[in-house]
């Protein structure tokens, strides 16, 4: 059954069961591997994706739950201009701890929303 999901800005048609658990879509399927497993149970937030701006624990969240609502990946913010700062910063910290990445970095990433962070930086 395909599902089409649009993430980091790109529509994307997967073979995949509705009930699938949009992280194992994201690292299987479409080989975006910087959302981590790490309990499979809502709680330790190494797989949270933003859904339309807001932090989601993506290991619960089943595919067919989606519908036209944006999933915005580690690699997504990445490719920001704020995301790719605060990623930085996170290495200049030798923050490399893989399974908390996206726990951390996502949360972070809307405490400094582009532009507003980038401009708060400069004063
Ligand atoms: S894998 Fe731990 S919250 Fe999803």
């Amino acid at each position: 059954m395909a599902v089409i999901i649009n993430v980091n800005g790109s529509g994307h048609s997967v073979d995949a069961h509705g009930d699938t658990p949009l992280l194992w879509v994201l690292r299987d399927v479409l080989g975006m591997t910087g959302t981590k497993f790490g309990c499979g149970i809502a709680q330790c937030g190494a797989c949270t994706v933003h859904i339309d701006g807001k932090a989601v624990r993506s290991c619960l969240l089943p595919i067919g739950a989606i519908g036209n609502r944006a999933v915005t990946t580690i690699e997504g913010v990445a490719a920001t201009p704020t995301g790719a700062k605060v990623q930085k910063a996170w290495l200049d910290l030798e923050f490399r701890h893989r399974r908390c990445h996206g726990r951390q970095h996502l949360p972070l990433r809307h405490l400094c929303p582009h532009p507003r962070g980038d401009q708060a930086r400069r004063r």
